[in-house]
Formats: C-alpha cells, sequence, structure tokens
C-alpha cells in the first residue's frame, strides 16, 4: 500500500475516535468544546498519530493500546498551533485552509481551547485503559515532559527571542528539536510504549528516538522551506511569515537547495537506526514521503 493511503487509514482512526472525547453535554461550556474541535477535527496530516500507530505495530504492540495515545497527541499537536497562531505569538490568520482559532472564537476563549486540548489530552494519554498502569504512567509523564519547558514550549520560548535577536545555529537546531522534534520523539516512544517497551534503555526505545530527532528536524526545516517557497493554497497557512516577523530559520543560514539537502542527509542517518527491525519500510518510506511534502 502506498505510503499516503497508510497515512489515511491511520488518520481515520483518530479522526473516527476524536469527536468522542471532545464533547461535552454541559450546555454551559458548549462554547469551548466547540473551539476545541474546530482546531482537533479539521483536518491536518495526523503525522504524530501515524508515528504512534506504527511504531506500535512495529513493535508488535495492538492498535487498541495505541489509538487512546495517538488521540493524545493529536491534541497536544493541536493546543499548540492554536496558541502558535496567536496574536502574541505568530499572529496567523489561516491554518488548514481556515481561519485560526483565535480568528473565529477569539483570543479568550482561544486561550482557554488551547489549554483545554493540552489538558484533554494528557487525561485521554493517562485513562489509557489496554496498558497496565505503569506504563500509562511512564508514557504520560513522558508526554508531559516533551509538552512543557523541556520541550515544545521551551522550544516555542527560543523561537520567540529568536525574532528579536539573530541565533546562532546550534540555538537553531536546539529550537527546532524542541519546539517540533519534541512532539515528534513523543510520538514514537508513545508507539513504543504501547507496544510495552517501558524502558529508555532499550535499543528499539533508543532506535526509534533517534529516528524521530531525525526527521522531527527534517520536518521543521521543510516547514521553514515551505514558508519560504510553498504554495498557500496547497499549504493552508499564510506563506512568507517567517521573513515578515524576521524569525530565525533554516533559510537564514542557507539557500533553499542545501536546506533541501540538509535535510536528505539528516532523514538518511535517521531511517538507519531503524533498519534492523523487521517492519521498518513503513516508516523508512514515511520519512521520505515528509520530505517530499508539498503541505
Ligand atoms: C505544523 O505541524 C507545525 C509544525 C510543527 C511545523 P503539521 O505540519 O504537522 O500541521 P498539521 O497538523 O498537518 O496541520
Ligand atoms: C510551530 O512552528 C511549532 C509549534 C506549533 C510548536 P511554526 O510556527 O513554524 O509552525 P507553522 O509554520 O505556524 O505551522
Ligand atoms: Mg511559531
Ligand atoms: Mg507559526
Ligand atoms: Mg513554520
Amino acid at each position: 500500500m502506498k505510503i499516503e493511503a497508510l497515512l489515511a487509514e491511520d488518520a481515520a482512526l483518530v479522526d473516527a475516535a476524536l469527536p468522542d472525547y471532545l464533547k461535552t453535554t454541559d450546555e454551559r461550556t458548549a462554547l469551548l468544546y466547540e473551539a476545541m474541535r474546530y482546531s482537533a477535527t479539521s483536518g491536518g496530516k495526523r503525522i504524530r498519530p501515524f508515528l504512534v500507530l506504527e511504531f506500535c505495530r512495529m513493535f508488535g504492540g495492538e492498535e487498541k493500546a495505541a489509538l487512546p495515545f495517538a488521540c493524545a497527541i493529536e491534541c497536544v499537536h493541536a493546543s499548540s498551533l492554536i496558541h502558535d497562531d496567536m496574536p502574541c505569538m505568530d499572529n496567523d490568520a489561516l491554518r488548514r485552509g481556515r481561519p485560526t482559532n483565535h480568528v473565529v472564537y477569539g483570543e479568550d476563549i482561544a486561550l482557554l481551547a488551547g489549554d483545554a486540548l493540552i489538558t484533554r489530552g494528557y487525561e485521554l494519554a493517562a485513562r489509557n485503559p489496554y496498558l497496565p498502569p505503569a506504563t500509562v504512567l511512564a508514557a504520560t509523564a513522558m508526554l508531559l515532559r516533551e509538552a512543557g519547558a523541556e520541550g515544545m514550549m521551551g522550544g516555542q520560548q527560543i523561537d520567540l527571542v529568536c525574532e528579536k535577536k539573530k541565533a546562532d545555529f546550534d540555538t537553531l537546531l536546539a529550537m527546532h528539536a524542541k519546539k517540533t522534534g519534541a512532539l515528534i520523539r513523543a510520538s514514537a516512544r508513545l508507539g513504543c510504549y504501547a507496544a510495552g517497551i517501558v524502558s529508555d534503555e532499550d535499543p528499539r526505545a533508543a532506535a526509534a528516538s533517534a529516528y524521530a530527532e531525525g526527521i522531527g528536524l527534517a520536518f521543521q526545516i521543510v516547514d521553514d522551506i515551505l514558508d519560504a517557497v510553498g504554495d498557500e493554497a496547497v499549504l493552508g497557512k499564510k506563506t512568507h511569515a517567517d521573513d515578515v516577523l524576521g524569525k530565525t530559520t533554516f533559510l537564514s543560514f542557507m539557500s533553499v537547495e542545501k536546506a533541501r539537502a540538509y535535510a536528505e542527509e539528516i532523514t538518511k542517518k535517521a531511517v538507519s537506526a531503524l533498519k534492523v527491525y523487521e517492519g521498518h519500510e513503513i516508516l523508512t518510506e514515511f520519512a521520505g514521503y515528509l520530505l517530499s511534502r508539498n503541505k
């Protein structure tokens, strides 16, 4: 099966499961839930859930144990996008071809929707009924750490500082590793937990992390490139947003061609971390797909 078809199949699992986690019978909070659904069920490539599901499958776990984690990471990701687009952050008005959350619901509700999605994500992870409690606790703690100041949120802070003051290359690498890489690594690791792999020292967990760190960096390099040379109608978000804000990106240091070559190089290294595992082909092909994506 082609990688796009597999991605669509895994996305459909998440699309079917997520709405149930994002509804209320309390009319008084219906607006907040509507804003949460607006951003969490509005398409998106669902690449993080794909990693959760495919790592779980490759390492012999059951799909039903991975699905709550797949929904959890997508809630955390959607939260990060709502906040990323707000006027105090990137001030973007378009996401996935639609007005951003704060444009539709106002900044007050958007702030709460982001908060409520990230906490719902943690809750979903913590309530995974298909794994032993100790595994669920370790997986949830890992997710909390990767989303927080050590991971995504820390990276977002570096990103903001790098708007005002040009960063050096090492800082750019650290920023990308945290703001984007951390949730991608968390996705791969959640798939491992779902397959019963708990210890960081387990070679399978280490391989998953090495792969995810590589493709995570490549993913953000491609995001930087698409911001500069992508097609707004295909991307569903405004292009040249980084330039307008004076962001430090990969293109602050090299041409589009060099950045592509850099992304290819680290992707090659990333996929080599998995080659000893049976069934690695899907994740290997996926890494190539991420390089060639146009949205
Ligand atoms: C966008 O992530 C934000 C970054 C980390 C670059 P995606 O490109 O995965 O966004 P969706 O979910 O497909 O819209
Ligand atoms: C976003 O990076 C990273 C997170 C949302 C954590 P960007 O700001 O480059 O993402 P886009 O380009 O707005 O999707
Ligand atoms: Mg940003
Ligand atoms: Mg942004
Ligand atoms: Mg971007």
